[in-house]
Order: C-alpha cells, then sequence, then structure tokens
C-alpha cells in the first residue's frame, strides 16, 4: 500500500501526459487523401477537383488563388499580391513573394502635402493608393516550377465559375453593400457593383472571365504584356494613378527562404520579410517556450498576460527593423537569438504589465479587418500550401476596372508614409518601411506550415491586418499545448495586442468580465467598446493516421473541401 502511494503520483503524471500527447477528435471536416480550405465553398471545391484529377497542391494553388477572384472579390485578386509557403512531401520548403511593389515614380514622400502632412485618403482609396500588382507574377512562377497540369486546364473551371457566376451570400450582400458609396464615388455610377446585390443573386464576371483567358493562354505576358498591361495603366493614369506599362513589365515574384524555427517539438516554417510575419510569430513563440503553457490554462488570465508580453516586445522589433529585405538590412541574427529573446523578457513578471511606452512610445489606433484572405491545402502526395492573398483594405482601393473585371489594391498604405504615423492599422512605421521606387511594403501577412516529429502536421494562416500574427501564433498553441482539433483551435476565442496602442482586444464572445477585471488589476489596458472578430483562419491538420482535418473558420462563409 506504502508502495502505492508513492508510485500513484508516477502514475498520475503518466496518465496525464499521455492524455496531453493523445490528439484531440476531429470535429472539422475530416478527408482521406487531399483538402482545401478557403473562404468560399466554390473556391474551396475547384481546387480540390482540380488535385482528383490528378494536379498536385500547385496545381490547386493557382486554381483556388484564381477562383477566389470570382467567389470571394473582397479579398480574392488579379490586382493584389500575397505570400506561399511550401512544403513538400519530401520535406523541401520554400517561400514565394508575389507581394505588390511600389511603381518607379513612387518616392519617400508621395503621400504628404507641402507642409508635410499626410494627405488623407491618397494610400487607401482610389488610383494614387494601387502599387504593382504581383498575384499572377505569383501563381505562374509557382505553375512554373511545380505545376504538372497544363495551365489552361487548371484555369479553365474558374473561367467556367467566371461566366456562370457566384452566387452572393448573407455576408457578401452586407459587404458589398457598406462599400457601394465608395464604390460609385471612385469608379462612377454605371460600375459594376453601383448595383445592389442581394443575398442568393448571382453575380457573373463576363470581363474577368476574358482578362482570365489572357492569362490562360500567355502566362505572365497575358497579364503584364500587350493587351491587358495597355488597358490596366491606361486605366490607372486616367484615374491619377502612377503604376506604368514599364512597371507592370518589370515586377517579378521572387522565391525567398522561408522563417524556419522549432518550438518545443514542433518545426515552424512562416514567410520571411517583406512580411513580417515569420520573424514575429518566430519572436513571440519563442519568448513564451521557457513557460509551461499548457499548465497555465487556455486564454486564462497568466496565459493571456505571456502571450501579450511576448507580442508587444516582438511588434515593437517589427515595427522598427522589418521592411523590404532588398533594400534594407534586417538584423536576423539578433532578432532571433535565444539570447537576446530571453533578455526581452527579462522585465516580464506576472505581477504586472509592462507599458509599451517602457518598450518604445507612440500613440495610435487599431482598425480591425478582414479584407485579406488565407487558403491552406494538403495534396494526396502530402504536399502543403499555405497562401495568404490580399487586396489589402476592403475590395483594395475600390477601383475597379470594367474593362478587365477586377479590384485593385491599395497596398501602397503598408509602407509608412511619415515616420511615427500610423497606417490603417494603427501599425506606425519607421525607416525600414518607408517609400522607395520599386520597394516592396511590409506586411503582416503569415502563411505558415507546422512539422511534429519532422512529419506534416499543420497548414493554417488568416486575414486580419496586424492582428493575422497573434491569430496564427494563438491558432498553433491552441493545437498543440491545449489538445484542440483543428476545427476547435480555429474556431476559439482570440485576443490582440501590439505594442502600440498599448491595448489587449478581445474578441466579443469568451472572455468573461472577471478575466478582463483581473488582468486591469495587474495594469493592462482592455479596449472595452471594440471587440472585433479576430482573424478568420483556414488551416488543416495532419491526424495521426494520415487522414486530414479542416478547420474552416466560423466567423466567415468559410469552407474545407477534399477527398
Ligand atoms: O499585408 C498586410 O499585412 C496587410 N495588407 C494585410 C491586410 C489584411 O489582412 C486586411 N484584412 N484583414
Amino acid at each position: 500500500m506504502k508502495q502505492f502511494k508513492l508510485l500513484a503520483p508516477l502514475f498520475a503524471l503518466l496518465i496525464f501526459s499521455n492524455c496531453k500527447k493523445s490528439p484531440a477528435a476531429p470535429t472539422g471536416l475530416v478527408t482521406e487523401k487531399a483538402m482545401v480550405v478557403s473562404a468560399r465553398e466554390e473556391a474551396s471545391k475547384i481546387g480540390s477537383d482540380i488535385m482528383k484529377k490528378g494536379g498536385n497542391a500547385f496545381d490547386a494553388m493557382v486554381a483556388t488563388e484564381m477562383a477566389l477572384v470570382v467567389a470571394y472579390p473582397f479579398a480574392g485578386n488579379l490586382g493584389g499580391g500575397g505570400f506561399m509557403v511550401y512544403r513538400k512531401a519530401d520535406g523541401e520548403v520554400g517561400g514565394l513573394d508575389y507581394r505588390e511593389k511600389a511603381p518607379l515614380s513612387a518616392h519617400r514622400d508621395m503621400y504628404l502635402d507641402s507642409l508635410g502632412n499626410v494627405v488623407p485618403d491618397m494610400s487607401t482609396v482610389g488610383a494614387t493608393a494601387v502599387g504593382v500588382p504581383g498575384t499572377v507574377a505569383g501563381i505562374i512562377e509557382v505553375h512554373k516550377k511545380f505545376g504538372s497540369l497544363p495551365l489552361e486546364e487548371i484555369m479553365a473551371p474558374v473561367i467556367a465559375l467566371a461566366e456562370k457566376g457566384v452566387v452572393v451570400t448573407e455576408n457578401q450582400e452586407k459587404r458589398l453593400a457598406s462599400q457601394r458609396e465608395k464604390f460609385i464615388e471612385i469608379n462612377g455610377d454605371s460600375t459594376k457593383f453601383a448595383t445592389e446585390y442581394k443575398m442568393n443573386d448571382t453575380i457573373k464576371y463576363p470581363a474577368l472571365a476574358n482578362t482570365f483567358r489572357s492569362i490562360a493562354k500567355n502566362g505572365r505576358d497575358g497579364f503584364y504584356k500587350g493587351e491587358v498591361a495597355q488597358k490596366l495603366a491606361a486605366f490607372i493614369h486616367e484615374k491619377g494613378g502612377y503604376i506604368t506599362e514599364e512597371d507592370l513589365e518589370k515586377y517579378q515574384a521572387v522565391w525567398r527562404k522561408p522563417i524556419v524555427f522549432d518550438y518545443k517539438d514542433l518545426h515552424i516554417i512562416s514567410m520571411s520579410p517583406p512580411s513580417s510575419g515569420g520573424v514575429t510569430i518566430n519572436q513571440i513563440l519563442k519568448m513564451m517556450e521557457p513557460y509551461d503553457v499548457a499548465e497555465l490554462g487556455h486564454n486564462s488570465t497568466k496565459m493571456i498576460q505571456l502571450f501579450t508580453e511576448a507580442s508587444r516586445r516582438a511588434y515593437a522589433d517589427r515595427n522598427y527593423f522589418l521592411g523590404d529585405p532588398d533594400f534594407v538590412e534586417i538584423p536576423y541574427d539578433k532578432l532571433l537569438s535565444n539570447s537576446y529573446l530571453e533578455e526581452r523578457m527579462q522585465s516580464f513578471s506576472f505581477d504586472k504589465a509592462t507599458k509599451s511606452s517602457a518598450v518604445e512610445h507612440g500613440n495610435i489606433e487599431i482598425i480591425e479587418s478582414m479584407e485579406t484572405t488565407h487558403y491552406s491545402i494538403v495534396d494526396p502526395q502530402g504536399n502543403a500550401v499555405s497562401v495568404t492573398t490580399t487586396l489589402n483594405g476592403a475590395y483594395g482601393s475600390k477601383l475597379y476596372s470594367d474593362e478587365l473585371g477586377f479590384f485593385l489594391n491599395n497596398e501602397m498604405d503598408d509602407f509608412s508614409s511619415k515616420a511615427g504615423v500610423p497606417n490603417m492599422f494603427g501599425l506606425i512605421g519607421a525607416e525600414a518601411n518607408s517609400i522607395e521606387a520599386e520597394k516592396r511594403m511590409l506586411s503582416s501577412m503569415t502563411p505558415t506550415i507546422v512539422e511534429k516529429d519532422g512529419k506534416l502536421w499543420m497548414v493554417v494562416g488568416t486575414p486580419g491586418g496586424s492582428t493575422i500574427i497573434t491569430a496564427v501564433a494563438q491558432t498553433i498553441l491552441n493545437g498543440y499545448e491545449f489538445n484542440m482539433s483543428m476545427q476547435n483551435a480555429v474556431n476559439s476565442p482570440r485576443f490582440h495586442h501590439q505594442w502600440l496602442p498599448d491595448m489587449v482586444i478581445f474578441e466579443p464572445d469568451g472572455f468573461p468580465s472577471d478575466l478582463t477585471d483581473e488582468l486591469k488589476s495587474k495594469g493592462y489596458i482592455i479596449n472595452e467598446e471594440r471587440t472585433p472578430i479576430i482573424g478568420k483562419v483556414d488551416a488543416i491538420r495532419v491526424l495521426p493516421d494520415g487522414k486530414l482535418e479542416g478547420g474552416a473558420d466560423k466567423r466567415g462563409d468559410d469552407a474545407a473541401v477534399g477527398f
């Protein structure tokens, strides 16, 4: 008996650690071999069907990206840009940067008036806000390097979808209605989206189908040269913008080495600059690594404190050090070293909040939005693709080419127009992210792939502007530390802190007032007026038997489709 008493704690520990190790039962869609999770079922299905026809994850990426232009014009795009992180079945990893860039005529003070003040709306609305689009260069580059089906075959169902049209959902009706006045102001009252589309209406896109045909036939040149390029440059010029045919012709997508790091027994692969996603998520998770996060409890006061303090410090670095690596020197060795991150966390204590002014200072507003879009793909061979793509704001600059059938981005606002002045996400930039001709603007997009025990485990990403990085980090922690199914990890309530403004924001449900009161008593400033949704995560988890579980965020019309 005495012996049992001695051994009991050991048994309890064994049982507990085994419980922790046995993976959560799936609650999302489970498929045997392949899956696409994206913002719209139509797009997920087109991507999945391409794999059913024998295409790989990269073919499916091209199809899904293009289908989102039709099914999710809010963020799916020909006139924007994005990032892809991949992991091939043999373990090879890589990243593609098809981020927009500043036109040749761009310069540091282009959005300032003669007194040096930022001109309202100039970097956010209409033709002056548009960066050189990268999406078509991105998909063509992916297809050239890894595609297995002919481009025309991949584009065929997308063209068919544009012609047949897409049914408006309740969410889409609301989104279109909220921007209708702006569409008319920017594009005139005969523009396509001057029409009041209602739920269950079908919107067809014949002009877009023609642009797709040009791309299907001529690849990159079908967009960056010839008729489409001429029409696009002439249209932007007529509307007062800066992008020329030369800007279009010169645009190149760039393969970049992703940021890779270990968090406990996970191996995480995420996007490198000009996205800040990989560096910042690396810093946040490494600052948390010394703690027993599972023991602190999901969304407990202590877990929120630890995550918030790591985020505060990481975003302060993000805003100061990160920019386009082709233009600025980024001190990766220092920023990502264990000793530096340990030192950054030395001022952290569970007793009391650190003030952001003690880390750095500033005074800005966070604006939430969901206008980017993310999709995750796994194919039957085990190749994985994680892509986040955007027009930046809702329907980008709202500038819509009726002739070519697509919206143009307002990505120029992701630059720092003036040091210390916040952009639309409340992010303040520094010199590293100032405007220069042909430079790429800093992004927060965080397409990420996670390995566990050397095998593919999770494909994950989200829209959400500056909240992207924290939403991706929390989804990984939900799955790993708190042993949630993929669908539960995605649906679980989220919170966010980005150094400045010095406040924590919480989603509407899931954070009881005794928890927020306790945080307040420790000196945390909580924004109680604004409880936006944070992120709209689309992810895939590989189950122990090799099946796939989708996590399609309940916050939108997102859907997992596979076989
Ligand atoms: O690249 C970026 O970080 C932003 N342009 C992303 C914008 C975004 O996520 C908007 N929607 N949520």
